[in-house]
């Protein structure tokens, strides 16, 4: 999906008052009130509340977020219903979304004017992707799709139970009343789906009917003689959703993650968030004591000159990372999320990169463009080049981090230290983990694999084209270095003082198993730091210290989250699509995140609770197939691979 500049609602008062959209002639909601339209023609138009009722999720997609007024209603009224499902998940989408002012500006409705000052509290920077916001502790879950419907429509992964027609009158936006629309919900759609609008028009009702929805009138209310309520069901067998999509299961909702890492605690966290349980089984006794092990290291953002699926998955992650950062550092954990600075060598000058962010229609709350005066001024040192500024991040110690994870997972989760698991093979519905003798160590319909590179050992996966980069890091006294207050990067990076100590690095070497801290490591490392600041810096030997680890990368440095592909049946078969290809039932990965995995830490993380649970997906497709386990193999049907490779970067 290529990116879009946001461009704000243009909203100001009717005669009669009402919010009205200057570019499409028209109001948000009927003089009645937003309330009692919500109430009549989308609540009960769609049986609510009684559907959503013993459900363990109810999941809600809109065309037309509009002042939020729909979502707000539905809030309020599954917080008031005792019965109400255990979640609620609404999709939404915005082509002109309001600011964050205007969404105070607007008077409300008394039964929902409290919820608007939540969602003011938690409203995104205006970039073209799909922002998550939590609300009642994670239990009702809006996923704001911020651009055109009909880009959106194509890229939501989720099972949607009813749907709100919201777009403004179909004379006057017919965009929003397309026939693709329509079939794009089929598409979407749970067997007994609704659907419900204000709108009586013909043409409505004929694009429901021909998308395979049973399509009556209804009485209307506001002074609208009827409205349009429609059932899905289609003709003959309704079209089942793609083999690699994620799918509700009916087991017991727990999961077996081998790796205590980031990325099995982040796990274990993100299945909580959606009320599953998970045992993390690690070698070592204590969590994160390997490639997460580090004292600290930095997250941020990406861009790129094309904003392809590399720039767009970082901004992903960049954008769900940092309220958990911030609630993590908040908690205790070591770091700051108080921005990063990525110094800018090759694009010429301040006019380039100012261009490039318009391109992509990228906020200042998510990236700038700053001479080198102003990113000095940032970062309290003088900085000799032009750097790009990411607000959102920071700098975080990875190991308090995963901790953080469990903890936040509660009772949810349970550690099991000190176990290595050997093997991995399926009995029946279970996959039972073993010891190196073969013996049992616990079984479960689910199994996360998130043992960093040995997951491609469990997965029989070798012929991955992911391979482990060593990587030193240094540290030494910062009595003496002008760091700067906050994280500095290129090609290496630096951090600001933490705890009288400079961390600074890292090397990055390929086919290098070395685990013993090496000089020569630190020598260069010490050269990253001296062309970081500037300055050449020299530290006598014995004031090092280092740590050793590896990053786990893939050939296209995009992580490989989801549900393992089955390697018999991907080999009878033609498709050459991740999401086309079979899938072993129940058995999921979540590995090479290589030198940024504390950045996408929680975003895969829910991406990985979404294929286990069939929770809507966090990201768009696109970028689904992008981190799919199943690309490789999709990959190699496309294309003989060239085995070219791309230079290795510290980080
Ligand atoms: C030098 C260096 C600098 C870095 N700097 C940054 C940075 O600044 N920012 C950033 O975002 N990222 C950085 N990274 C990358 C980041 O640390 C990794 O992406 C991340 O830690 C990977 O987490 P993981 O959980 O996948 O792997 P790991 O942390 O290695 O966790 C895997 C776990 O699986 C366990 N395990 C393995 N096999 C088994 C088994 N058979 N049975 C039981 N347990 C098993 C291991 O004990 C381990 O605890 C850096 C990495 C290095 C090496
Ligand atoms: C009637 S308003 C929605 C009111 C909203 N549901 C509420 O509860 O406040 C219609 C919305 O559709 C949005 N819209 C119009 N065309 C669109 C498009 N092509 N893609 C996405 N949204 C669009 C408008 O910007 C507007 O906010």
């Amino acid at each position: 999906m290529k990116s879009l500049p946001i461009v704000p609602a243009r909203i100001v008062a009717s005669p009669d008052g009402l919010p009205f959209a200057a570019d499409f002639a028209d109001t948000y909601h009927p003089r009645s009130g937003a309330l009692a339209q919500a109430r009549h023609v989308f609540l009960a138009g769609n049986g609510l509340p009684e559907r959503w009722r013993g459900r363990e999720r109810f999941v809600i997609a809109e065309t037309g977020f509009g002042l939020g007024n729909n979502f707000l209603a539905v809030w309020a009224a599954w917080r008031g219903d005792p019965q109400r499902s255990e979640r609620l998940d609404f999709l939404s989408v915005e082509l002109h979304p309001p600011t964050g002012d205007d969404l105070l500006a607007w008077p409300r409705d008394a039964g929902i004017a409290p919820l608007a000052d939540e969602l003011r509290r938690q409203w995104p920077p205006l970039t073209h992707n799909l922002h998550r916001l939590a609300f009642d502790g994670g239990r009702v879950t809006l996923h704001l799709a911020l651009g055109d419907v009909s880009a959106w429509l194509r890229e939501w992964v989720a099972t949607v139970d009813a749907f709100f027609l919201d777009g403004f009158a179909p004379d006057r936006n017919p965009a929003m009343w397309d026939a693709r629309l329509f079939k794009a919900l089929s598409r979407l759609a749970a067997p007994g789906a609704t659907a419900a609008t204000w709108s009586a028009a013909r043409p409505v009702r004929e694009g429901l009917g021909a998308a395979g929805f049973e399509v009556h009138k209804a009485p209307g209310q506001g002074g609208k003689r009827d409205i349009t309520v429609a059932r899905f069901a289609p003709r003959g067998t309704a079209r089942s959703a793609p083999p690699g999509r994620p799918r509700e299961r009916s087991v017991e909702r727990h999961a077996l993650i081998v790796g205590g890492g980031l990325a099995g605690c982040a796990a274990a966290w993100a299945l909580a968030e959606q009320g599953w349980r998970s045992t993390v089984l690690d070698t070592h006794a204590e969590p994160a004591s390997e490639g997460s092990g580090n004292p600290g290291g930095l997250f941020h953002g990406v861009l790129t000159a094309d904003d392809g699926v590399h720039a767009r998955w970082h901004r992903a992650a960049a954008l769900a990372f940092e309220p958990v950062a911030r609630a993590a550092v908040a908690a205790g954990v070591p770091g700051d999320v108080n921005g990063l600075l990525r110094l800018e060598r090759e694009l010429s000058g301040l006019a380039a990169m100012n261009a490039l962010l318009r391109r992509h229609g990228l906020p200042p709350a998510y990236a700038q463009a700053m001479s080198a005066e102003e990113a000095s001024a940032r970062a309290g040192i003088a900085i000799g080049h032009p750097a790009w500024f990411y607000p959102g991040g920071g700098w975080i110690a990875p190991r308090g981090l995963a901790r953080w994870f469990l903890r936040s997972a509660g009772d949810a989760v349970a550690w099991r230290g000190g176990i290595h698991v050997g093997a991995l093979r399926q009995d029946g519905r279970d996959w039972c983990l073993t010891d190196r003798d073969g013996r049992e160590l616990a079984r479960s319909p689910t199994v996360v694999l998130a043992n960093a590179g040995d997951a491609l050992r469990l997965a029989r996966a070798d012929d991955w084209p992911i391979e482990p980069l060593r990587g030193q890091v240094s540290c030494a006294p910062a009595a003496g270095i002008a760091l700067p207050r906050i994280p500095l990067a290129d090609a290496g990076y630096v951090l600001p003082a933490v705890d009288g100590l400079a961390l600074f690095g890292a090397t990055a070497q390929r086919a290098d198993r070395d685990a013993t801290v090496r000089e020569s490591d630190h020598a260069e490392n010490l050269a990253k730091l001296s062309r970081l600041l500037g300055v050449s810096v020299a530290l006598p030997g014995a004031t090092l210290q280092g740590r050793v680890g590896w990053r786990w990368t893939a050939a296209d440095r995009l992580p490989v989250i989801g549900a393992l592909p089955h390697p018999e049946r991907v080999a009878v078969g033609s498709a050459d699509q991740p999401r086309l290809l079979p899938r072993r039932e129940g058995l999921f990965v979540f590995t090479a995140l290589g030198s940024r995995g504390i950045g996408m830490s929680a975003l895969g993380a829910r991406l990985l609770a979404a294929w286990v649970t069939g929770a809507p997906s966090p990201v768009e497709a696109s970028l689904m197939d992008a981190v799919d386990p199943a690309r490789f193999a999709a990959r190699a049907r496309r294309k003989p691979a060239t085995g070219r490779r791309r230079p290795v970067a510290g980080g």
